[in-house]
């Protein structure tokens, strides 16, 4: 994206924000083209927060004027992403000028609402890529922004920094929306490779002779009914030369999951290309800190395989060998993501890791217990997990705790014949998902996200259309620099 300041509009369009109180600054901005506060008083510009509002204007160059309603009292953060995001889906040119002091108030300085509008701009312009032999839809694309005002290095940086994290979340949705018989394990890996070779990461991909001579028996296990490779995918952003202090981000990266022999039924079926969203969501994450470069060492970790059905297939009865050697009874295949994770944050750990990060669409239990809207956590360290719920806050994805107590622990390890169980019963099983992967990280801090219910939107939103969402892209990032400055 091109970035611009300017004291001539250029543009055809020029987006406004508009509170119920018509500040100063929104007159000040259109004050030759449009009488704000007359037509706002006429019910002809709409105010509210989700509203736009668009009116033409006979001028040479300025053709129209979108106004983004801000509502009442103070702004929020999520108001002015989500008016972005609704404006991105009304423009139909590639350039656009922003009134962007009308976007500032007492907690929202000009560098935040720029990185607030690129946000917006950028994840709202997202669709989702489809293979339509047949297609009329001419999306544009915006290419330039231009701001009303005074050159301002911060402002641009700022806005350009919002690209980042927005162009990185639309990788990770594209990544959930790919269909399963494209995106395989082995494309998945190679697409990671492509990525750190492009931003100047480390990589590392293992393929199942190597994840077999390693013994990784929760990814084997999955894998086992499938004609598709497995393969563990490692990527390092080296902040300093010192590697003693490292983040570990470890994602489920089930490129489709039947269910295995415990088949899910049809209907719970479809979507379930969806389930290596926590493996997009940390190659998103790492997509950011590799641009942004946060004096922080991170190494990320995804366990990849498709769940299916075969001869071969693993069975609910059977015993397996994890990574580190305990053992598990298998009670429900359709369990899978936790065999791979529980492999995954092991291998992380001897990559350096000295805490870990797990993210995964692991459970429908997190679905039940918070809705399609909340990410779902479990933690065994309250400070670590304070710092990743300041970052959720502030990209405005919600996440929630759920315990983790003795109980729910004991209940995992129950087994006549293993070390663990991976099915402990239906009640809170969000708890003995997460907290068998858990079990695996030991005593080191860990912070578990279940994102089952949020890696996918059954409806548009304003920042996006239906399907997946990237989510936790953004939040795992904003973590990441958040750490760097501790
Ligand atoms: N991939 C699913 C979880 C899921 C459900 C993701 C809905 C996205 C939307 C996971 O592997 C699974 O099947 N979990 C089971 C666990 C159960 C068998 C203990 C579940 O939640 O039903
Ligand atoms: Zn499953
Ligand atoms: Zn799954």
């Amino acid at each position: 994206m091109q970035l611009t300041f300017t004291e001539q509009v250029q543009t055809a369009t020029i987006i406004v924000g508009v509170a119920k109180n018509v500040q100063r600054a929104t007159v000040q901005a259109v004050e030759a083209f449009v009488p704000v506060s007359d037509f706002v008083k006429l019910g002809d510009i709409q105010t509210e927060a989700g509203t736009l509002t668009k009116i033409p204007v006979a001028h040479e160059t300025v053709k129209r004027i979108l106004f983004i309603g801000l509502g009442s009292g103070d702004v929020s953060t999520e108001t002015i992403r989500n008016g972005f995001g609704a404006a991105a889906k009304a423009l139909k040119e590639s350039s656009v000028t922003i009134a962007l002091d009308t976007f500032t108030n007492d907690t929202i300085d000009a560098q935040q609402a720029a990185y607030l509008a690129a946000e917006g701009l950028v994840l709202g312009g997202y669709r989702v890529p489809n293979y339509k032999t047949t297609s009329n839809a001419q999306d544009v694309t915006l290419e330039k922004v231009a701001f009303i005002g005074e050159e301002d290095e911060a402002v641009l940086e700022s806005f350009t920094v919002g690209c980042i994290y927005a162009e990185a979340q639309n990788e990770a949705r594209s990544l959930v929306n790919m269909p399963p018989n494209l995106l395989t394990a082995t494309a998945l890996a190679d697409y990671a490779v492509d990525m750190a070779n492009e931003f100047g990461l480390e990589v590392e991909v293992l393929t199942k002779a190597e994840i077999t001579e390693l013994g990784m028996g929760g990814i084997l296990a999955v894998n086992q009914g499938s004609s598709e490779e497995p393969r563990v995918i490692t990527l390092k952003y080296k902040a300093t030369d010192d590697w003693s202090d490292v983040l570990g981000l470890v994602g489920k990266g089930v490129t489709y999951d039947t269910g295995g022999y415990s088949l899910k039924p049809k209907d719970g079926m479809v979507g379930m290309k969806g389930d290596m969203g926590g493996a997009a969501a940390v190659l998103g994450a790492m997509r950011v800190i590799a641009q942004l470069k946060p004096a922080k060492n991170v190494v990320a970790v995804i366990g990849s395989t498709d769940n299916m059905v075969s001869a071969d297939a693993i069975k609910p009865d059977d015993v397996i060998t994890m990574y580190n050697g305990k053992t598990v009874e298998v009670l429900n295949t359709d369990a899978e993501g936790r065999l791979v994770l529980a492999d995954a944050v092991v291998y992380a750990q001897q990559q350096g890791a000295n805490a870990i990060v797990d993210v995964a669409t692991l459970t429908g239990g997190v679905i039940i217990a918070l809705g399609m809207d909340k990410t779902g956590a479990l933690t065994n360290d309250d400070e670590l997990f304070e710092t990743l719920l300041e970052a959720s806050i502030d990209t405005d994805e919600f996440i929630w705790r759920l315990p983790l107590t003795e109980n729910d622990k004991k209940r995992i390890r129950k087994s006549n014949v293993a070390d663990y169980n991976n099915s402990p019963g239906r009640d809170g099983h969000m708890i003995f998902g997460g907290g068998f992967v858990g079990e695996f990280v030991g005593d080191m801090p860990w912070i578990h996200l279940d994102i089952a219910g949020t890696s996918e939107a059954k409806s548009a939103s304003p920042i996006g259309q239906a399907g997946g969402t990237g989510v936790m892209v953004r939040t795992l990032a904003a973590f990441v620099e958040e750490l760097a400055e501790n």
